[in-house]
């Protein structure tokens, strides 16, 4: 039977038990998105003991920053900070991944300086945004290929990519935020274009054997948005592309949705796509007890745990788990 304890493989990189913290953005990054020492040693104190350590959402141009404080991984200067981050945790013997991103229509004026990019100049988040034009896309596939080769120089062990949360490539999935009527927008298949783009670009730049993870906004909770059913045709399509493992979260709803309640809130959704695919698959929302967590992986309904708030209530969250299940 397999345990939240047990080893498993991503692609080339071994880790020593099914935990991951999930990826929170925490505002620890200076003003320009640098590291600090602040954000290193939110992450350190976290290492012992988990499977892997995610950070939060780094943005990977100046237009896709969401929040002040959050870590930026659009040019080679930031590379130094990263590499020190990815240090100080592997002094652990942890692993390390970055999640990059862009928070296209739902950014602010305010926080980044310009009029927020999106798929349709639909108002998702504060200010209807600009439409990107086509040449505009092929330039941002490019720039989270850029991103992923510096994550690479930086020497992280997985690199993420934001899919989830009503983002930039969220907003081209879903039918409520992409209203485009060229190869971008209409049907499913070309929704999910940007994105595949972006995964493909990925893959090319970091290669056959680097662990690649997608964050998939599983389902929009809202009607006329992505369902299921759309993620898993996606999610098999993500997988044909080079994506190793899918953390399943939310779309257009978020990663903490009102209407979801109770441990493992998002774990049905992970359970439906597990079922339509052959790739690690980590599923999680609200859990708090080793005892869950353990439970839904002996159930086989997901390969990982994801575990968010409970890692910040108490650091030492994976290792008392782990230590807790000892015997059990
Ligand atoms: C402070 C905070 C920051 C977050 N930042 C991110 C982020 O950068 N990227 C992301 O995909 N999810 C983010 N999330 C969502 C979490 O990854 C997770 O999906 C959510 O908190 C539910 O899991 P939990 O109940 O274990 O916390 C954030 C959540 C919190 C609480």
């Amino acid at each position: 039977m397999v345990r939240l304890s047990d080893s498993i493989k991503i692609n080339s990189l071994e880790l020593k038990n099914r935990i991951l913290m999930a990826p929170m953005c925490m505002g620890y990054a200076d003003e320009k998105g640098y590291v600090t020492e602040r954000l290193t040693k939110h992450f350190v104190e976290r290492a012992e003991g988990i499977g892997i350590i995610l950070t939060g959402h780094a943005y990977i141009e100046p237009a896709g920053k969401f929040n002040k404080g959050q870590m930026g991984i659009y040019s080679d200067e930031h590379i130094d900070g990263l590499k020190k981050l990815v240090e100080s945790v592997h002094d652990k013997n942890t692993p390390i991944g970055i999640q990059i991103s862009h928070a296209g229509g739902v950014a602010s004026s305010s926080i980044m300086g310009q009029t927020p990019v999106a798929p349709s100049a639909i108002n998702s988040g504060k200010e209807t945004p600009r439409e990107l034009e086509e040449s505009q896309i092929e330039r941002l596939v490019e720039k989270f290929g850029q991103a992923a080769d510096r994550a690479l120089t930086a020497g992280f062990d997985l690199i993420e990519i934001h899919g989830a949360h009503g983002f930039l490539l969220n907003q081209f999935v879903s039918p409520l935020t992409n209203k485009r009527r060229d190869k971008y927008g209409g049907s499913l298949e070309n929704r999910i274009r940007f994105p595949l783009e972006v995964v493909a670009r990925v893959r090319e730049v970091v290669g056959k054997s680097f662990p690649l993870e997608y964050r998939l906004g599983s389902d929009d909770l809202t009607p006329g948005g992505v369902t299921i059913e759309d993620s898993k045709v996606f999610a098999k399509e993500l997988v044909r592309m080079g994506v190793d493992a899918l953390n399943i979260s939310g779309g257009l709803c978020g990663g903490q949705p009102s209407s979801l309640a109770g441990e493992g809130f998002f774990i049905p959704q992970a359970e439906a796509i597990k079922k339509a695919v052959k790739a690690i698959v980590i599923g999680g929302g609200g859990i708090i007890t080793p005892e869950f967590a353990d439970k839904v992986i002996k159930e086989k309904r997901v390969d990982m745990v994801f575990v968010g708030r409970a890692l910040l209530k108490d650091a030492r969250w994976a290792a008392k788990a782990i230590n807790k299940l000892k015997g059990k």
